[in-house]
């Protein structure tokens, strides 16, 4: 019988190949997209991105080189090829990410205006004495794992609850999420309206009529940040403050502060993509689309903070479908 490190080796061990598996497979896809890319027939090639993104939806990295299309990347190709595969349907987080930063690097201020609008959302759930919050606080703390600098997440020195299913768990974590649901259906009423207006808008398109809910629990401390990224295995995503500390008050250094914008990467120039900042107010939450970047400024103080991240899945989404999809997602 094997012993208990064993067997937790064995275990890691068979999920690292099952992993492995899934993303050679994808990769596969992907590259016989590309060759159908190039040779023009991009709706064949948006079938194969699809079935990739079924079996693999963290396919960032890999998706990256399909649009690429040589070692050394122009914009114009990458910009095109991804106009292409929405063109064709595949409209999931991923390609957006890439169509949206491609059009900033050149200039086209009519794309980025079309993806960014007014799409990011802040809203108020409750006040600061919400009789919820102590409870909330105090579950939200419960089986918190430490994250230092982990390779494929954004997060930086903070403490993360990472299993919050809506529908699931303790009474005071269900009621959280049906609480945050009719915020939820509101924004998504008001993308509805936008979308009626432009119907083929690559984001609105995608627009589910069912979704479901998950997340994690963010506790920071002095050095907790997020380096800018993005979510791209669901549809949109938001932020609720739970427990916000005095030191966010200092509007100049913007403590514990949310930049939502460009993904600031020094060596472009993203042109006229607005960026924003949000201050952190309990109750507050902040809903956005997943292809949009974000990041967020240390504490700088021995202060808490504490805020629960979530994700909105379309209910046909391949996250769903595969439950070992329901792990912390890469940022
Ligand atoms: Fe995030």
């Amino acid at each position: 019988m094997l012993a208990m490190e064993d067997r937790w080796a064995a275990a890691k061990a068979a999920l690292a190949h099952k992993a492995a598996e899934r993303a050679d497979g994808a990769v596969g896809l992907l590259a016989r997209a590309g060759t159908l890319l190039t040779s023009g027939d991009a709706t064949a090639a948006a079938d194969l991105v699809r079935q990739a993104y079924a079996i693999d939806p963290w396919l960032h990295g890999a998706l990256r080189l399909l649009l690429s299309a040589s070692r050394t990347p122009r914009r114009d190709v990458v910009h095109e090829r991804a106009e292409a595969l929405i063109a064709a349907g595949f409209t999931a987080t991923p390609i957006l990410v890439h169509y949206l930063v491609s059009a900033a690097q050149l200039g086209r201020s009519d794309v980025v205006a079309r993806m960014t609008r007014d799409f990011l959302r802040t809203d108020r759930l409750h006040g600061p004495d919400d009789p919820d919050l102590a409870e909330l606080s105090a579950e939200l703390r419960h089986g918190l794992r430490h994250y230092a600098e982990p390779e494929q997440r954004s997060i930086r020195h903070g403490l993360r609850r990472d299993d919050l299913r809506e529908g699931e768990g303790a009474p005071i974590l269900r009621r959280m999420f049906e609480r945050l649901r009719p915020v939820v259906d509101r924004y998504l009423a008001e993308l509805a309206h936008v979308a009626a207006t432009d119907p083929t808008h690559p984001f609105l398109a995608g627009l589910p009529s069912r979704y479901r809910l998950g997340g994690w629990s963010v506790v920071s401390g002095a050095d907790t940040h997020h380096l800018p990224h993005f979510h791209p295995m669901s549809w949109c995503n938001g932020v609720y403050y739970v427990e916000v500390p005095p030191v966010v008050a200092q509007t100049e250094r913007r403590a514990g502060w949310l930049h939502v914008g460009p993904p600031e990467d020094t060596e472009s120039d993203f042109g006229d993509w607005e960026a924003r900042w949000i201050q952190p107010e309990p109750g507050k939450i902040v809903l956005m689309p997943s292809y949009f970047h974000h990041r967020t400024v240390p504490l700088g103080v021995d202060q808490r903070r504490i805020c629960v991240a979530f994700e909105i899945y379309p209910a046909d989404s391949p996250v769903l479908e595969n439950p070992e999809f329901w792990t912390p997602v890469r940022s």
